[in-house]
């Protein structure tokens, strides 16, 4: 007999959550504008808006917090995280900076300039924007296959590489200062990039002289996927895995919230040395000293440990089973989930869910909105809201897909959690040819709106 799954760990200390009415989630989704970022937490029964900053810390890391040293320059701390990253990434420099995009801010302030070009496979909305706030342009070269969800591809998150080419052959190769690869793709479902796809992506942007930099946010997730379903890469380790796929690149940025395990955090880890340097005033100027970037001693303490505990199969393999045993469920249910179901989240199809929807009541908004109503579960729109307007024409963009994304924070819910959300879903699903209409925007910020936006019912 096989045993069933259990996770590795066991709890030390709760927070309890408060199971609300039906009654006062409706009062409170319509004072929040009908914006699912504008409600308290503690009108959020399971939190499933995002994995990023809200998993919970081991021991060892909590042990961490209480070395933290705070000094200004050269910390204990800094040293530890330092090494950690250095390990791990074999890259000759590190950054430290307060989050992901913070990263990206200080890293694109060196690297992007107005016409520039990066391609990439469908980067991620902060990594987009701060591309385009540089008034560059990023160029989705994500195989078709991610657009379909119900298409099975071990890998949806490579980059085509004639998509790749087409765009180094038909641009000055001097506007292109990099490709970024998102590991695993957040966008497209959290899906991952194989191994193969990432040796030949660097193959060709060596022979073009392009320097490839990943937004590592979830890598040790994308390892752990190489580990499953490249045969090479079967029997080994996590840690050499992350290594190899590093060393195809020229550097990284990363959230430390996401694989990072930590609350807090961003990583920026380069070879060049004259862009390390130019960082490290933009660095100084947005963050904070160098070895510190927004980050306090005792949060680097924690993310240096975390960051080997997100890379040891143990943890791996229970964090992707409980992502993956939500999603199977619901597909048991008949519930339309992108295919298959990516790292860190499960991917709700709006798209096939409530095609009675206009698309123009944005349809994952209506579906989110409506999983908070029927049982306080917090999940977050990837769909046209997300995708915001053309920066040209103002028009709004209707991506491909139109997704609702329940994100599962790290070591944070039981399996039972997930048996309710699950079952949640499956209520939902069994009345959806009532939903008709949807929201319209009452208010918006003129760069990544999904945050503030305001709505109102059709
Ligand atoms: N890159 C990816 C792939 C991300 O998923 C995120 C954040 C970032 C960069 C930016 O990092 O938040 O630390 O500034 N994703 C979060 C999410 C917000 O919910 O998916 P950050």
């Amino acid at each position: 007999m096989t045993l069933p799954y259990a996770e590795p760990y066991r709890i030390k200390m709760v927070e309890p959550i408060y199971q609300s009415t039906k009654e006062e989630r409706q009062k409170w989704i319509k004072e929040a504008e009908y914006n699912l970022f504008n409600l308290k937490s503690d009108q959020v029964y399971i939190d499933l808006l995002t994995d990023s900053g809200t998993g919970a810390m081991s021991d060892k890391q909590w042990a961490e917090v209480m070395l933290g040293d705070e000094s200004y320059a050269g910390s204990r701390s800094f040293q530890k995280l330092d090494k950690a990253v250095k390990d791990i990434t074999r890259y000759n420099y590190f950054i430290p900076t307060h989050q992901g995009r913070a990263a990206e801010n200080v890293l694109f302030s060196a690297m992007v300039k107005e016409g520039d070009i990066i391609p990439g496979n469908s980067h991620f909305d902060t990594t987009k924007g701060h591309i385009e706030f540089r008034k560059g342009k990023a160029i989705d070269c994500t195989i078709d296959e991610a657009f379909d969800t119900d298409i099975y591809h071990p890998f949806k998150g490579n980059i085509d590489l004639v998509k790749l080419e087409t765009v180094f052959k038909e641009n000055d190769i001097s506007t292109i200062p990099f490709i970024i690869i998102t590991v695993t793709c957040n966008t497209a479902g959290g899906q991952p990039v194989s191994m193969e796809n990432i040796k030949a992506v660097s193959r060709m942007c060596k022979s073009y002289g392009v320097p490839v930099l990943f937004d590592a946010a979830r890598y040790a997730e994308n390892c752990y996927f190489i580990k499953e379903r490249e045969e090479e890469y079967r029997t080994k380790e996590i840690i050499d895995i992350a290594r190899e796929m590093y060393s195809y690149g020229d550097g990284m940025t990363m959230s430390s919230k996401k694989d990072g395990l930590v609350n807090m955090g961003g990583i920026i880890a380069l070879n060049d040395e004259s862009i390390y340097r130019t960082a490290i005033t933009f660095n100084i100027m947005y963050e904070g000293f160098i070895t510190y970037g927004g980050m306090s001693g005792r949060d680097m303490g924690a993310l240096a440990v975390g960051l080997y505990e997100a890379l040891e199969y143990d943890y791996l393999a229970s964090r992707i089973t409980q992502v993956q045993y939500l999603g199977e469920k619901m597909a048991e249910f008949g519930v339309p989930v992108q295919k298959p179901i990516g790292g860190h989240a499960v991917y709700l199809d709006a798209n096939k869910f409530v095609p009675t929807i206009p698309k123009e009541e944005y349809r994952a908004q209506a579906l989110a909105i409506e999983l908070y109503i029927v049982a306080g579960i917090r999940g977050v729109e990837i769909g046209t809201v997300l995708a915001d307007r053309d920066p040209i024409t103002r028009e709004n963009r209707y991506p491909a897909l139109e997704l609702v994304r329940l994100a599962i924070p790290r070591r944070t819910y039981t399996h039972n959690h997930m048996e309710y959300v699950a079952a949640a879903l499956k209520t939902i699903f069994d009345s959806r040819d009532q939903a008709k209409s949807g929201y319209r925007i009452t208010w918006e910020a003129p760069i990544m709106r999904h945050f503030t936006a305001q709505f109102e019912k059709v």
